[in-house]
């Protein structure tokens, strides 16, 4: 068993990772926004749960434009959410209960709220505030057209221009200006924000859009034509560290930079980098002597087949190990649809489609969402690695699909000219008790509408309940813990069609069944399994494991 105390250096290499979004995890004022209060209330049911380190999504001042990824000031916090005291108290109930604190750090771009921005904006153009951004004078005539065809990842053009007629670039929303890495003073300042938290007692931190900090930004930018079409997934068709703000090579310079800092700890910084390129690029990123870790995207977006997740997951262990770093799994976050309801969406449904249909088109069989979710969290949980749990997920929670639109928050609705919902249905606070005005979320409201069925979805309601998913992530996390030995996975030699099996050590294997129909169980003991299993039998979409 792997030693998760606290000065294990190695802590996170096997660590489950809980994430809570803020916002929506906990409201101990009742404005129905969650806040710092909250979390440390309800740390004792991640303890309970069996984690072994929370992740925060910010909770900086923020004007949330883009749910807190839009911050003004990275070394505060929001006062709704508290104050630097709250999260200390926060951090020091969190290690009395043994659990790790990762926090977010928003390096690409700042709000346009920053102090820095609004100096950028007051002191004009050629102004050595505005070389901490991406400021450009427009094309056309008068400047009118946008300095280059670059688009917004949530949406239009990626350049706003100002009122004295300069554009400045925002990746993301408007209100996200992105900061310009070749500065001196940008990068101190970050190293600055990385021990600023690191001396409050943070043990890790998750790095917002790690593979866009670095960018060509020599004259004449350029036109990247076609391949803004496909977004990220454009890293795929051109030569590695060609984009010209992408997944660049010079980016790793930063990173190795950050290390130094995490390595005047003791123990060590952690970081993982969310990074959305291919799995050779990934790597890098995770290489020792930068941030130890990248999230598996690729890992996420794989679909419910026996040969496909057998090729990923051969594909990120071997991709973890030229690194040195070990693997990380992740099936939901902040983000993406919620897993239990994405995995029994037919292959290649569009989501954004689905999602604007308030998942009617198609409907989907919610029952067997969750027994799919079940049998795809055991088997994650069972993989060499770090695992990445979102809040919410040990409830089993369903994405909330119908959210009317004139409750949407994400920037992604209005930028997009309302074609794209966004992400606000992962995003629900989540629900504690089975009555009260936000099912225990706060003595209030909640900022997003909460459906009817979230109550029977409640820790409340799970709580000792034989065989249900809050239960049954319990055992298996308590269970992960005890059969914990190495980094070692061995594919047994022959399954059945559709279905994956491996040993993990020496008395652990773990056998998911892809394949549509009841299949024979391996010999053993059955230690845990996400649906009942019968006569010897695995039934379709269950995963077990056994001794
Ligand atoms: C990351 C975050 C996402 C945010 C974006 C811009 O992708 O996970 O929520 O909108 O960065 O900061």
């Amino acid at each position: 068993m792997p030693d998760i105390s606290s000065r294990d250096p190695d802590w996170w290499r096997q660590a489950v990772v809980y994430q809570v979004y803020p916002r929506s995890f906990a409201d101990a004022d009742g404005d129905g926004l969650g806040d710092l209060k909250g979390i440390t209330q309800r740390l004792a049911h991640l303890a309970t749960l069996g984690v072994d380190a929370v992740w925060l999504s910010p909770f900086y001042p923020s004007e949330l434009a883009d749910g807190g990824y839009d911050i003004a000031d990275h070394r505060d916090v929001d006062p709704r959410l508290g104050t630097l005291d709250d999260f200390d108290e926060m951090t020091a109930e969190a290690h009395r209960l043994g659990l790790k604190v990762v926090v977010d750090i928003v390096p690409n771009h700042t709000s346009h709220r920053h102090d820095w921005f609004q100096e950028a904006l007051r002191d004009g153009p050629g102004s050595a505030a505005r070389d901490r951004y991406v400021f450009r004078a427009g094309g056309g005539t008068h400047g009118e057209l946008p300095p280059t065809d670059w688009q917004s990842v949530f949406g239009g053009s990626a350049w706003t221009r100002v009122a004295d007629g300069e554009w400045y670039l925002h990746l993301f929303a408007t209100e996200q200006p992105d900061l310009n890495w070749d500065h001196d003073e940008v990068r101190a300042d970050f190293r600055a924000t990385l021990r600023f938290w690191a001396d409050r007692g943070v043990d890790g931190f998750r790095v917002d859009v790690a593979h866009a900090l670095a960018k060509d930004l020599s004259e004449p930018l350029r036109d990247v034509g076609d391949l803004e079409a496909v977004g990220e997934l454009a890293l795929h068709r051109v030569p590695p560290g060609s984009h010209p703000y992408y997944d660049r090579d010079e980016v790793h310079e930063i990173y190795r930079d950050w290390r130094r800092v995490f390595d005047t700890y003791s123990p060590p910084r952690t970081a993982v980098a969310e990074a959305w390129v291919p799995h050779s690029r990934r790597a890098l990123y995770a290489r020792l002597d930068e941030l130890g870790q990248a999230f598996n995207f690729e890992y996420l977006q794989t679909a419910w087949d026996a040969d496909a997740l057998r090729q990923v997951i051969t594909e990120s262990l071997a991709a973890a190990q030229t690194a040195g770093a070990s693997a990380t799994w992740v099936l939901s976050n902040h983000d993406v649809v919620r897993h239990s309801s994405r995995l029994v969406l037919p292959p290649g449904t569009d989501e954004n489609a689905w999602l604007l249909s308030d998942g009617r088109a198609p409907s989907i069989d919610r029952a067997a969402g969750l027994r799919r979710a079940r049998a795809a969290t055991l088997l994650m949980l069972a993989l060499p690695g770090s695992s990445y749990v979102y809040q919410g997920e040990e409830l089993g929670l369903p994405e909330v699909a119908d959210l009317p639109t004139a409750v949407l928050q994400d920037p992604i609705w209005q930028q997009t000219g309302r074609v794209r919902k966004g992400r606000d249905g992962c995003r629900v606070p989540i629900p504690w008790t089975t009555t009260g005005p936000s099912y225990g979320f706060g003595a209030g409201g909640a900022w997003l509408p909460q459906p009817p069925e979230f109550a029977s979805y409640a820790v409340a309601a799970q709580d000792g309940t034989e065989g249900s998913t809050l239960e049954l992530y319990r055992a298996a996390l308590r269970l992960r813990r005890k059969l914990l030995d190495g980094e070692r996975l061995v594919w047994a030699d022959e399954s059945p069609e559709g279905v994956l099996q491996f040993a993990r050590g020496d008395g652990w294997r773990c056998v998911t069944n892809l394949s549509g129909r009841s299949v024979p169980l391996p010999p053993g003991e059955v230690l845990l399994s996400s649906a009942p299993t019968e006569d010897g039998r695995l039934g379709p979409d269950t995963t077990a494991w056994l001794a």
